[in-house]
């Protein structure tokens, strides 16, 4: 069995990038010059996933664009003889295939990922969360694929360590490690963004999960959860009760783009891992930036 379908919600109004997402999508904000959501279908690509769901909602048009072909674009290019960027273009155009599915109403990530139910049918499959980005020598959806292998294709959720004064921000797993594997868990619950003093644990999911199709049956039966909505996390606790759910606490960065501070975190790293920039951004900082301390 292959694992050749992700699921990438995209349909939230992105708040915290107001007032530019008042006209454009949050995803499409860009980190350099790739939009952040390049970065997460990517990783995806990556993985090995060959089709890419994007939850998504009136004015997010532009994403599914970004990963069409721009044939005008690409004849332009030619013409004018810029074949590097006649062929980056057309790579981009041809990475994955794109299906989308709307979200009418903003019910929560729970709601988000049944909507693509009809389209995941049976099968596995991956969810990455437009916030977060990751850096991993082997991407962090291609780690959870393996562990999944590794554990009858079972649902895997993603995790790191986080300080404990941030287990609000995330969904916090609990288990019991493994013998044979001391990265991977065998979870027995999931609570959503709990209070410091109430988290079982410091393991937080940053948004990259591998689910059984069994998930969605959960996910029609929570209650609305944290905050009023439709919380994916109650429904991976409702799976954990039924069946074998693993965490794995994957290896590599991630950057919380969601949020401006980690954005702008991301984009000088990503300057300064960058051949062509790394200098120059770096004379910067040190010339001209750091008076400002
Ligand atoms: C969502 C999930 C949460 C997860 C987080 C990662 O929350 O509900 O479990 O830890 O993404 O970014 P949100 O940040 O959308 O409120």
């Amino acid at each position: 069995m292959k694992i050749k379908k992700a699921v990438i919600p995209i349909a939230g109004k992105g708040t915290r990038f107001l007032p530019a997402t008042k006209t454009i999508s949050k995803e499409i904000i860009p980190i350099i010059n790739y939009p952040m959501i390049y970065y997460v279908v990517k990783e995806a690509v990556e993985a090995g996933i060959e089709e890419i769901i994007f939850v998504t909602a009136s004015g997010k048009e532009e994403i599914e664009n970004f990963f069409d072909r721009n044939l005008e674009l690409e004849a332009f290019l030619a013409e004018r003889g810029k074949k590097e960027d006649f062929e980056l273009i057309k790579k981009i155009g041809e990475m994955v295939n794109i299906i989308t599915v709307r979200q009418k109403e903003q019910l929560g990530l729970g709601h988000a990922i049944l909507m693509a139910e009809a389209v995941v049918g049976s099968e596995t499959f991956a969810v990455l969360l437009g916030d977060d980005i990751t850096l991993g020598k082997t991407p962090v959806t291609k780690q959870l694929i393996n562990c999944s292998l590794q554990n009858s294709f079972k649902s895997v959720i993603g995790v790191m360590e986080v300080p404990k004064e941030h287990t609000r921000r995330y969904g916090i797993v609990s288990g019991k490690f493994l013998k044979d594997d001391k990265q991977t868990l065998r979870m027995t619950a999931m609570v959503e963004k709990p209070a410091p003093e109430k988290a079982p644990t410091t393991l937080a999911t940053p948004g990259r999960y591998i689910l059984t199709a069994e998930i969605f049956d959960a996910l029609k039966k929570i209650p609305r959860g944290a905050g009023g909505e439709y919380q994916l996390t109650d429904a991976i606790n409702m799976l954990c009760e039924k069946d074998e759910v693993y965490a794995h606490v994957f290896e590599g960065e991630r950057f919380d783009t969601g949020d401006i501070i980690g954005y702008i975190d991301a984009t000088i790293e990503f300057a300064l891992r960058d051949e062509k920039y790394k200098k120059q951004v770096y004379k910067l900082i040190e010339e001209k930036y750091l008076k400002y301390k």
